[in-house]
């Protein structure tokens, strides 16, 4: 049996991300990832119940207005006491401040709905990136993971995959193509390469 590294899944709201991270496991593509904890800063999170549904320990973290150090403080301390080694934001809407992010360099992943360097940084999230694309006109869009360093969307890229955009799209439309050709096959395959590598480095040494 290989050394997994725990992982924890950061949410916001539906999970379809997640559970192509569940759906990778159950089908033996991850072999370097076990989940530690699902945590969301909304308890209404329909991605609380795919983890339930599939074992995970899930936390809910909410953050109350111009409280950002007690909602880190406890993001942190839940991270701690599962001994999370890999952080996965997927689809995690809420803000994290540089200090956050640099207690976890390169150990903090993010999927984005667009082929970054277009369409990211503040306030580009969820379907407003996929409304930005289409009034923009771009002809071809995709999704982005990266490492997640103190500039919005500016960490290290490890995976893109182009999307093609289609007569006819609305928002809604091409965040569901995005996601499916491009979003869900990406994270898992993102997240497998960074733990195998953390794996590797750790035998190396
Ligand atoms: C996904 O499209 C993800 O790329 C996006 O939110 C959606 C979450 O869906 N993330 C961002 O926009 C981050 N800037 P999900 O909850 O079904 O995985």
């Amino acid at each position: 049996m290989n050394r997994t590294v725990k992982t924890a899944v950061l949410i916001s709201g539906g999970g379809t991300n997640l559970q192509a991270l569940i759906d990778a496991k159950a089908a033996g593509k991850l072999p370097h990832v076990s989940f530690c904890a699902v945590i969301s800063n909304k308890e209404e999170a329909y991605g609380l119940v795919r983890a339930e549904k599939a074992g995970i320990p899930t936390h809910v973290v909410k953050k109350e207005k111009g409280r950002q150090e007690a909602f880190e403080k406890k993001l942190v301390e839940i991270l701690e006491s599962c001994g999370a080694e890999l952080i996965v934001l997927a689809g995690f809407l809420a803000i994290l401040s540089e200090d956050f992010v640099k207690k976890y360099p390169e150990r903090i992943i993010n999927i984005h709905p667009s082929l970054i360097p277009s369409f990211c940084g503040q306030g580009y999230y969820g379907l407003k990136v996929h409304e930005a694309a289409l009034s923009y006109g771009v002809k071809v869009t995709g999704a982005t993971v990266h490492f997640v360093n103190e500039i919005p969307d500016g960490g290290r890229i490890l995976l893109q995959k182009a999307v093609e955009i289609q007569e006819g799209d609305t928002p809604e439309i091409l965040q569901k193509r995005v996601m499916e050709e491009a979003e869900w096959k990406l994270l898992p395959r993102a997240v497998e390469m960074v733990a195998a590598q953390l794996c590797a480095e750790e035998e190396a040494s």
